[in-house]
């Protein structure tokens, strides 16, 4: 019997035969031996058909075999350290499982919008397969993190009854004879976990309808949100670089080959170390100035001054204390300055912007009774979330990390659409 292996695993074979089942990716050929390159989702390697040591038969399927046919191949494994992978096969038998149509994707360069119509057969290109590649490590990275300090994972729900971060990019659908909205993010249901369990985080997809084209905005993304009772703003931003030092210290140890196709700059990763600076608003505001922006203090900051802020540090740089006008009803004002908030935003180096919000929530009842009305947000579908404020209210603070903004930014992208495996955009929900 000859035993089936996964090409990552495929450096324990060498000098034994082996069975690989996959695809085809490309091929050449020389007249009496056809150089195959074969994937099987884990990795690459080149298999050599060689006429006079094959049957006519496999010599003939392996001549019909189309980019993308399925396949299964044997073969005797080969240490050859010119090849991309290290390895490669020299083939005994071959199964066409089905010949390909005439595939869509060639090597050559095919537009955006041509790729993403095809994003279900894009994702197995090189450079989409990396990105995935190191968005799963990602998740990985998250969940050792936040196990390894005692977070319990809470899931929060998707259809909500209120907003949380403005009206103005709610998807909204009926719920039976009321209205639900597609969650902006767990936060509040992960405040309520909070005061059960001290420690937890959600992991799950977020919805915005943002009616503006960027290269930063999903109207559906994944966030991490972690809350903590007992935790002070201070106490946010420092577990806030250290999840993120983490996570990049993780891809750089586990993705060198991703990265390595994705042509990524790691030196520029390997500075991502605790302590992360930290600005205030205030001096953000001087800074942009400085630069030429019109920014005026009590504005928020656009993603052009975003970049300005990032590009004076070599690491990722936390800008607190913006103006409470600004921010969300949630937000704890500043005790001696209430115009700013106990709050911050983690902007990524390399001009890829805000990746992290985050700050302390208001604990006192009287307050955040105060906030829903200035926000002109109703009553009734918050009650539930003035109850924590009621029984046994704590200081408390959280903060949202998106994953696809993270990924975007490790991996060195364009754009934010390659960060997620189905991309919705404004002006695209298929595939
Ligand atoms: O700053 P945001 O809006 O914060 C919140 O939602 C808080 N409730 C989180 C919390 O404290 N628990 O969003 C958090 C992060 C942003 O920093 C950004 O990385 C990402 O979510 N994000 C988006 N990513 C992709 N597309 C969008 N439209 C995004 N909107 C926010
Ligand atoms: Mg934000």
């Amino acid at each position: 019997m000859v035993e089936r292996v996964y090409l990552k695993h495929i450096a324990q074979h060498v000098g034994s035969e082996v069975e690989i089942r996959g695809w085809l990716f490309n091929k050449r050929s020389s007249g009496k031996i056809q150089f195959l390159i074969i994937r099987d989702g884990t990795e690459m390697i080149q298999g050599v058909v060689v006429k006079s040591e094959v049957s006519p038969e496999v010599f003939e399927a392996a001549k019909r075999l189309t980019q993308e046919s399925s396949l299964i191949v044997r073969g005797v494994v080969r240490e050859e350290p010119r090849s991309l992978s290290g390895f490669e096969l020299t083939v005994t038998d071959l199964e066409i499982v089905q010949l390909a149509e005439e595939y869509p994707i060639t090597p050559k360069e095919h537009g955006v919008e041509y790729l993403l119509d095809r994003r279900h057969l894009w994702l197995r290109s090189r450079r989409q397969h990396a990105i995935m590649l190191v968005r799963n490590e990602l998740i990985k990275a998250t969940r050792k993190f936040f196990d390894e300090r005692d977070f319990v994972l809470i899931d929060a729900p998707i259809l909500t009854p209120a907003s949380v971060e403005g009206t103005t990019t709610l998807f909204e659908t009926d719920y039976f004879d009321d209205k639900a909205y597609l969650s902006q993010t767990g936060q509040l249901y992960m405040e309520a976990a909070a005061m059960a369990f001290g420690k937890v985080y959600c992991f799950g997809p977020t919805f915005r309808a943002e009616k503006s084209k960027t290269r930063r905005h999903l109207m559906e993304f994944w966030m991490v949100e972690p809350e903590m009772a007992f935790y002070s703003n201070d106490d946010n931003m420092k577990l806030q670089e250290e999840y993120v030092s983490y996570m990049v210290q993780h891809v750089l140890e586990n993705c060198s080959k991703e990265l390595e196709i994705l042509e990524r700059d790691t030196s520029k990763l390997k500075n991502v170390v605790p302590p992360f600076p930290r600005i205030s608003y205030d001096e953000a505001v001087e800074i942009l100035q400085k630069h030429g922006s019109d920014i005026k203090w009590g504005e928020d900051l656009g993603g052009g001054d975003e970049t300005i802020i990032a590009s004076q540090f070599d690491r990722p740089v936390f800008v607190h204390g913006y103006p409470t006008e600004v921010k969300a009803f949630y937000f704890k004002p500043h005790p001696e300055r209430p115009e700013i908030v106990l709050g911050s935003d983690l902007l990524a180096p390399e001009g890829y912007g805000e990746i992290i919000g985050g700050g302390e929530r208001i604990a006192d009842l009287e307050l955040l009774e105060q906030r829903l009305e200035e926000h002109k947000l109703p009553r009734e579908p918050y009650e539930w979330y003035l109850d924590l404020r009621r029984y046994g209210s704590v200081p408390h603070s959280g903060f949202g990390l998106g994953l696809e903004r993270t990924v975007s930014w490790i991996c060195g992208l364009a754009h934010l659409r390659e960060a997620s495996p189905f991309p919705r955009l404004l002006n695209r929900i298929y595939p």
